[in-house]
């Protein structure tokens, strides 16, 4: 049970994917699209963008999280695509990073959701929540 219907799963899906064309990745070559899904139906998405100081990279899902803040949006995540491969070529699954978990997180708990996160091959997808793949999350509630 994903929570979320055929149509919006297809347009969530849909939506990383055209994003993944916006990857700036000449280092690693590897291009990944995100795609995020809110409550009142928007979709705001992101992709990698690489850094020639390798380390400052960000991820797909990260950069979408930042564009989702900066919209205005704080909570309201129920659900996160992201899929890519060398050269925009879908092959196995993409989880989300340590830190983009961790980024996706706080942006959930503003909100009180646990997103759904479809992570897309060309075969399979592996559906699971960030939850699971963030367990005992440290947020902001711990700030006191
Ligand atoms: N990447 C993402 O954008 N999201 C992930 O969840 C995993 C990795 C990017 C970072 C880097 O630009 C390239 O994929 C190879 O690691």
């Amino acid at each position: 049970m994903s929570g979320l219907g055929p149509a919006a799963r297809d347009a969530l899906v849909a939506a990383a994917r055209r994003a993944a064309d916006s990857a700036y990745a000449p280092y690693s070559g590897f291009h990944v699209g995100a795609a995020l899904l809110f409550d009142d139906g928007a979709i705001v998405t992101g992709a990698n963008m690489e850094n020639a100081s390798y380390g400052l990279s960000l991820c797909a899902e990260t950069v979408a999280c930042a564009l989702a803040s900066h919209a205005g949006r704080r909570g309201g995540l129920v659900a996160v695509a992201v899929l890519g491969g060398p050269g925009g070529r879908i092959d196995a699954p993409v989880t989300p990073c340590g830190r983009c978990r961790q980024v996706l997180s706080e942006l959930a708990q503003l909100g009180g959701t646990d997103p759904l996160v479809l992570s897309v091959g060309a075969h399979d997808v592996l559906e699971t929540r960030l939850s699971v793949l963030l367990p005992h999350a440290f947020g902001p509630a711990q700030l006191g």
